[in-house]
């Protein structure tokens, strides 16, 4: 809002478009040079005259309007806000339910493929980024006027299932499978691959049944859906500790009915290639490997399915833009899949995009599902929670809800600990330094949140046994609400957290543009350190009617934001 305000003053000196003001504006390095800063040099040319004079007449321009004042630096206009006019102005927009939106969007449907593990594996790293960067990224869309749709993308499809049936049917144990899905199918598939390395009649058993299984035989539809139904039990509960659903959950397997006519389209168009008995399109123009369509033995593959999928969100579920919330490491599947969509005359494919993200490790750790040593996240989920629960009960004993608590400040610690990060970065992950309280973490947000919410409670008990008295606290000298003993409205930390607030809307536009969550981490982390050097600095509790208002509507940007990102904002903590 005050970016914009300044913007508009600026244009109707220069001429300039408010959008390129806005660009150009910056925060000076000195509190004390002002608000915001103009440069002058890309207006040297336009008027033919040099930077510096143009920014003494601009500075002189605006000093004449209202709640502003200005001085011309060199090429730069600093430009200082007048607070009292400002300041009921920014808190009043703030207040405004259109502040923590936008319509950006236009009601363009996005649908976002997040998640999607795979069934009768564990659930990695990776999946836990794509779900909670999904999610994060799901909700910014939804608040700046898209329409998102996010699908769970299961892996529960392909040769590997033929293997799994073949290794349960040898050694599987039904009760085992029940109590402990993942863990079990871990174990069995572990197995399969040392015993096939002397038995190689294994590999043929589990052709055999993947084989079955694409023709409908129902032993290996009811094992195979088996699997499936107890890998999303399990799934499920980690989903909902996250707290996370999806509008859909459409498996690889969804499609299976769906490929034929991806080859034959291709086909029509002349763009299948044979390549050693299998069948390829050719991406030499785009300067990319071919993309395998169809095997050897006639089986479809992962870039094929990956195109029946794009073809299906685009007509059955009317999106104008796909997203691919996956692992940077799939960008040459992405290229090629995408490509081979544009060859086929699919314009909507400019439309389509994977959105990547690094790696990250637990404490060091990689994790390799074929020898079967995984970090188990359900066992890191507990694991926060656990030392959230201990650093709760030394800092708060007596706080009620100490279990609930400490399951929002542990998941809360895992999610923004994710989120902190621009998405690209490979993340070295520590438990410890995620849930400490003073560093750039969840539960220092969530700290700072509660600890307003508690400053709020003992202002409003104070209001109240003053007006329950009858006596006005004039006599500590706030007699007027608008100004405090130094007779200012707000003092410089509260004018600067006020500035920070006013930053929510640009940077919820800006997270949405670049499909950046950490934008909106980063905003959430800026706020609550502005509003702690407030707190050092200024009385709250009986500081006047702005700085009351100023707390609230920073508990609430803080809340908002958390929840944005996925996070709880307890009350108390
Ligand atoms: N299941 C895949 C994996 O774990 C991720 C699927 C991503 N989505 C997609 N449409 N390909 O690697």
């Amino acid at each position: 809002m005050l970016l914009l305000a300044a913007a508009q003053v600026i244009s109707a000196h220069t001429g300039l478009e408010d959008k390129e003001v806005i660009s150009l504006l910056e925060i000076p390095p000195q509190p004390e040079w002002g608000d915001l800063a103009f440069p002058c040099f890309a207006l040297a040319k336009k008027f033919r005259q040099p930077p510096q004079q143009i920014a003494l007449e601009l500075a002189e321009g605006i000093s004449r309007e209202k709640g502003m004042s200005a001085a011309a630096f060199g090429a730069y206009v600093n430009i200082t806000l007048d607070r009292s006019v400002h300041i009921p102005f920014i808190l009043a927009e703030l207040s405004k339910p259109d502040f923590l939106k936008s319509d950006i969007g236009h009601g363009q449907r996005v649908v976002i493929d997040m998640s999607s593990p795979n069934i009768a594996k564990p659930f990695g790293i990776g999946h836990l980024r794509s779900t909670v960067i999904g999610a994060a990224l799901y909700r910014i869309l939804g608040e700046t006027g898209h329409v998102p749709i996010s699908v769970n993308h299961l892996g529960d499809w392909g040769t590997q299932f033929g293997k799994q049936i073949a290794a349960y049917q040898r050694w599987g144990n039904k009760e085992q499978l029940q109590h402990d899905p993942i863990g079990e199918s871990l174990k069995l598939y572990v197995r399969f691959h040392q015993e096939a390395e002397h038995d190689p009649s294994l590999e043929d058993e589990g052709r055999e049944w993947f084989r079955r299984l694409e023709q409908g035989d129902a032993e290996a539809q009811r094992l195979w859906e088996f699997f499936v139904k107890v890998s999303l039990k399990e799934f499920e509960r980690m989903y909902q500790r996250l707290n996370i659903t999806f509008d859909h959950v459409l498996g690889e397997s969804f499609y299976n009915d769906k490929m034929q006519a991806v080859v034959a389209q291709l086909n029509a168009k002349e763009l299948l290639e044979e390549s050693d008995g299998a069948l390829v399109v050719r991406l030499e123009e785009e300067e990319l490997p071919p993309c395998l369509i169809l095997k050897k033995d006639g089986t479809t593959i992962y870039p094929t399915r990956d195109m029946a999928t794009a073809i299906y969100r685009h007509e059955v579920m009317q999106a104008n833009r796909l997203l691919y919330v996956v692992g940077g490491e799939q960008k040459l599947h992405f290229q090629q899949v995408f490509a081979v969509l544009k060859r086929a005359g699919e314009t909507w494919a400019e439309q389509c995009e994977h959105v990547p993200f690094g790696l990250m490790r637990f404490a060091g750790k990689k994790m390799s599902t074929r020898r079967g040593k995984v970090v188990k996240l359900e066992e890191v989920l507990n694991e926060a929670v656990a030392r959230a629960q201990a650093i709760i009960t030394q800092k708060n004993p007596d706080l009620q809800n100490q279990q609930e608590i400490a399951e929002d400040v542990g998941i809360g610690a895992i999610i923004f600990g994710d989120l902190k990060n621009n998405r690209l970065n490979e993340v070295d992950f520590s438990l410890e330094e995620a849930l400490t309280f003073e560093g750039e973490t969840g539960p220092y947000v969530q700290y700072t949140h509660a600890r307003i919410r508690s400053l709020l409670e003992k202002a409003h008990a104070r209001a109240s046994t003053h007006s329950d008295s009858g006596t006005v606290p004039a006599e500590e000298g706030h007699s007027t609400e608008l100004t405090d003993v130094s007779g200012e409205i707000l003092g410089d930390a509260g004018w600067e957290l006020l500035k920070q607030l006013d930053r929510y809307h640009g940077q919820l536009i800006r997270a949405a543009r670049q499909l950046e969550p950490s934008v909106m981490a980063r905003f959430a982390l800026d706020t609550a350190q502005a509003f702690n050097r407030f707190y050092a600095r200024e009385r709250i509790v009986d500081g006047g009617q702005w700085r009351i208002q100023l707390a609230e509507q920073t508990a609430d940007i803080l809340a908002h934001s958390l929840q944005l990102l996925g996070l709880k904002a307890p009350n108390r903590m």
